[in-house]
C-alpha cells in the first residue's frame, strides 16, 4: 500500500483564524449564566490577557507569572482562542474562575494525511468554584463550536486520565518516557558518516520548527507545533529560567545538510561526579542516519550515568540499538487524546491496514456522531464511509463502539481485537462473511490496523 499519492490536507489560515474570533457556545453561555457566571472569549492582546493567564497558572498549581512572562506569553498565543468564565460576586472578578484555550491544528493521521483538528489545552477550573459543572458547560462549549466550525476532529493532552473520557475523547497515541543507564546500554547501533556539532540556542530554535515540518506527516499522531514550543524547547523564550543548562546540538549529513537536532541538559550528581544526569528535552530527526547519531552522542556522553526522555513512541528503534535492553527502563502511558465529530470526514481522511467492509453503529454521549456507518476500504487503503438507510442491512462484520472506542482505533494505536478483549467493542458478523466471532474481530482489526505505532512528541 502506498501513502505517497495522498496529499495531506491543513486547515487554511482563515479557517483558523475566524475560529480564533468566533463567538462563545450560546447554550453553554446560556448554562453558566444561569449560575450567575459569565462565560466570554478574551483577546490575547487585550488587558483581560494577563488576569486569564494568572488564572490559568493558578489552576495548574503554578506560580505567579512575572509581567516578563506575562508579555512573552501575550507575544506567543496570537493563535489560541481563549475563553474565559467569570463570577462578577468574586472579590477580584476581573479574575477568571475557569479557563480554556484551544485552536485549529493539523493532526496526522494513518497515511501520511493531516486532519484539520481542535487543539484543547489550559483547561482549568479554580478550586473555589470546582465541580460545580463549569468544566463540562467549557468542554462541551468548545466541541459545539468545533462541530459548527467543521472541524471534524478535537484532540488534547490531559492532566489526569479520568477526565474526557466522558466527552467523547479517548487516548489515541501512548507515550514511552525512557530511563536508560547509559553505562549498561552499550551502543550497537549505526555509526553514520556525518558529523554532531554543538550549535547555540538561537540556531536550534530555527532549525528544530523547519525539520518538524519536514517529518510531521511520517507519524500518525503528531501535530504542528506553535512558535512558543520551540522556545521553550531551545531556552529562547526571553521569560524562560535556567536556559544556561541547554545544550543544542545537530546533525549534518556527509553532504553538510542538517537532518537532524537535540536540545539536552545535564543535571550534576553531586556526591559522584561521574555520574550526571541528561535530560532530552527535543530531539528531532529527518534520517534514520541524524536519529542513530544523535542517540548515540547523548547515551555516550562522558561524566552522564543516565539518560532520560519523554514522550517517545511505543516503537523507538532506539532500543534496538543498544546492547542491553534492560539498560532502558520504559513506562507507557496515554498521551495524545483524540476525539471524532465527524464520522465521515475522519475516517475518510485516514488510511487503512487492509481492503474491507465494515459497518459502524456508534453511541456517542453528546450525539454529534451517533449513528450507523459504512466504512468500506479499497485495495489501495482509502476509505468511503456513508450512513445506513433506515431498515438497510449491510453484509459486513458490525462494530458497536462509543464515539470514544472509535477515536482510540484513530490513529491505529489499539487495534480492535484488544478494545473486544476488554470489552469495549461489540463484534459481530452480519452477513456470514466471517463464520466466527473471533474472524470477525480478526477482520476489523486487520482492516481498522496500522503498521506503525502513532506518536506525538509534545504535551500540549
Ligand atoms: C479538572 C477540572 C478542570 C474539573 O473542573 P470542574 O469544573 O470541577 O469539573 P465539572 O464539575 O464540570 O465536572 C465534570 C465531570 O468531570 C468529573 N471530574 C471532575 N474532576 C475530576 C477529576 N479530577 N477526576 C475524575 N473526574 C472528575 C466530574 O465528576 C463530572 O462528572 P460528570 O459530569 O460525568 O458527572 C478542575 O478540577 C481543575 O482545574 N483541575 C486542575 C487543573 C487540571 O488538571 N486541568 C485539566 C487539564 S487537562
Amino acid at each position: 500500500m502506498t501513502t505517497s499519492e495522498i496529499a495531506p490536507v491543513a486547515a487554511g489560515e482563515s479557517d483558523r483564524a475566524s475560529f480564533r474570533a468566533g463567538p462563545v457556545d450560546e447554550e453553554s453561555r446560556e448554562r453558566l449564566a444561569a449560575n450567575g457566571l459569565e462565560y466570554r472569549r478574551v483577546a490575547v492582546d487585550g488587558d483581560d490577557y494577563a488576569d486569564w493567564l494568572q488564572s490559568a497558572a493558578r489552576g495548574f498549581q503554578d506560580g505567579e507569572r512575572s509581567p516578563e512572562q506575562v508579555a512573552a506569553s501575550r507575544e506567543r498565543s496570537g493563535y489560541r482562542r481563549v475563553t474565559g468564565v467569570y463570577d462578577p460576586l468574586a472579590p477580584v472578578a476581573q479574575a477568571p474562575v475557569a479557563t480554556i484555550a484551544s485552536w485549529i491544528g493539523d493532526l496526522t493521521v494513518p497515511g501520511a494525511a493531516v486532519i484539520p483538528s481542535c487543539a484543547i489545552s489550559s483547561v482549568t477550573v479554580s478550586p473555589t468554584h470546582r465541580r460545580r459543572g463549569i468544566a463540562r458547560a467549557m468542554l462541551e462549549g468548545e466541541l459545539r463550536a468545533t462541530r459548527d466550525a467543521g472541524v471534524p476532529v478535537a484532540m488534547l493532552t490531559v492532566s489526569e486520565s479520568p477526565l474526557y473520557g466522558r466527552y467523547g475523547f479517548a487516548p489515541a497515541a501512548s507515550a514511552t518516557a525512557w530511563t536508560i543507564e547509559t553505562k549498561r546500554a552499550a551502543w550497537i547501533g549505526p555509526r553514520p558518516a556525518g558529523r554532531v556539532d554543538f550549535i547555540p540556542r538561537d540556531r536550534v530554535r530555527e532549525l528544530m520548527p523547519v525539520l518538524h515540518e519536514r517529518v510531521r506527516h511520517r507519524t500518525a499522531g503528531e501535530i504542528d507545533i506553535a512558535g512558543s514550543f520551540w522556545d521553550m524547547f531551545a531556552g529562547t523564550n526571553p521569560a524562560a529560567e535556567r536556559t544556561g543548562e541547554k545544550r543544542a546540538i545537530q546533525y549534518a549529513d556527509a553532504s553538510g545538510e542538517v537532518r537532524g537536532a537535540a536540545v539536552y541538559a545535564v543535571r550534576e550528581n553531586e556526591s559522584d561526579f561521574t555520574k550526571g544526569t541528561v535530560s532530552v528535552h527535543h530531539l528531532v530527526a529527518e534520517t534514520d542516519d541524524a536519529y542513530a547519531a544523535l542517540w548515540r552522542f547523548l547515551l555516550e556522553l562522558d561524566l552522564v550515568a543516565e539518560v532520560q526522555a519523554q514522550n517517545l513512541s511505543l516503537d523507538e528503534p532506539l532500543l534496538w540499538m543498544i546492547a542491553d535492553q534492560r539498560a532502558a527502563r520504559i513506562t507507557v502511558r496515554d498521551h495524545q487524546y483524540v476525539r471524532i465529530i465527524d464520522v465521515a470526514a475522519a475516517l475518510e481522511t485516514r488510511r487503512y491496514g487492509a481492503a474491507g467492509r465494515l459497518v459502524l453503529e456508534v453511541s456517542d454521549p453528546l450525539g454529534f456522531a451517533t449513528g450507523t456507518y459504512v466504512l468500506d476500504v479499497d485495495a489501495s487503503g482509502a476509505g468511503r464511509v456513508r450512513r445506513v438507510d433506515e431498515g438497510e442491512s449491510v453484509d459486513a462484520v458490525v462494530l458497536s463502539l462509543g464515539i470514544a472506542e472509535l477515536s482510540a482505533t484513530y490513529l491505529g494505536g489499539v487495534s480492535v481485537a484488544t478494545l473486544a478483549a476488554a470489552g469495549r467493542v461489540d463484534v459481530r458478523d452480519a452477513g456470514g462473511a466471517a463464520s466466527t466471532r473471533s474472524e470477525a474481530v480478526a477482520t476489523a482489526s486487520s482492516v481498522l490496523g496500522w503498521h506503525t505505532a502513532p506518536r506525538l512528541s509534545i504535551w500540549y
